[in-house]
């Protein structure tokens, strides 16, 4: 396999030795297929304000706009396609004994490239939940651009975490536990500015996994683990997953 090296042989040997890989995601790994990120220049929070829009508060005052710029991130969304990042971490849960990738993207890009063990840490943008009554409402046509009412009466929200809310609890105790029994982590695409997803990678490495960090620039815990991996994650993920199949020797 040519090319320029990317990636240390200590991570591929970690890898390979691997019994269990967890890996968290990050809005990077959606941007080459043309999702914005949040805190890159350009990136959605310089846009507009997080309590504006991806807020309770906001969404009890303002139901139908909150509702609208959903259904104009979903429309977006839509017309996106997985990205080689995408479909390398697809096909990586199939090379390793135990798999699991935790995302705190909610644009369902990884499912749509056939990824299966996902634990969300932000909910899915896909589905929507009456506040009142629980009832879900998924699949909604781009063409309702006000509120949706439940048929209890209550407001049907997005199933995505806003500002100062709880993350999913067993879902967050799962990617604890991932992080904490896994071999190797990586950490991909994300700014690891928001907690508790941020703690993750840390937890892993407290935890004696090799760490490593995808991403086009450093962040706040680059220092703190174990390898730097610097590029666009679609084409760092898709040569590594080529590396560990032709060491594999799977086809
Ligand atoms: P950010 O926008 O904070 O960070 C995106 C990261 O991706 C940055 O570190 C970029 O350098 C990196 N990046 C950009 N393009 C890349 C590429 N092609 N390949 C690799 N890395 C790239 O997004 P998140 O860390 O995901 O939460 O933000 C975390 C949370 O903050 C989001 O889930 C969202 C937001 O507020 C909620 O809405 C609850």
């Amino acid at each position: 396999m040519s090319g320029p090296k990317l990636f240390s042989d200590k991570l591929i040997s970690k890898l390979l030795d691997a019994k269990s890989v967890s890996v968290l995601t990050g809005a990077g790994v959606s941007a080459e297929s043309g999702v914005p990120t949040f805190r890159d220049p350009g990136g959605i929070w310089e846009k507009f304000r997080p309590e504006q829009l991806a807020n309770f508060d906001a969404f009890i005052s303002d139901p139908d706009f909150v509702w609208q710029w959903y259904q104009h991130r979903r429309e977006i969304m839509r017309n996106v396609q997985p990205n080689d990042g995408h479909y390398a971490l697809a096909e990586m849960e199939s090379l390793f004994p135990d798999f699991n990738l935790i995302t705190q993207n909610i644009d369902n890009l990884h499912r749509r490239a056939g990824s299966k063990n996902i634990y969300e840490l932000h909910g899915n943008i896909e589905r929507n939940y009456c506040i009142s009554c629980r009832k879900y409402y998924n699949d909604v046509s781009p063409e309702e651009k006000q509120a949706l009412k439940c048929s209890c009466g209550g407001l049907v929200r997005p199933d995505v975490v806003w500002f100062g809310e709880m993350l999913p609890y067993e879902t967050l105790m799962k990617a604890e536990q991932c992080a904490m029994n896994s071999d190797v982590f990586l950490s991909i695409g994300t700014s690891a500015e928001v907690y508790p997803a941020a703690t993750l990678p840390l937890i892993a490495k407290e935890s004696g996994a090799y760490v490593a960090e995808i991403n086009i620039r450093q962040t706040v815990i680059t220092e703190d683990l174990d390898e730097f991996i610097t590029g666009k994650s679609g084409v760092i993920l898709k040569r590594l997953t080529e590396i560990i199949k032709s060491e594999l020797k799977v086809q």
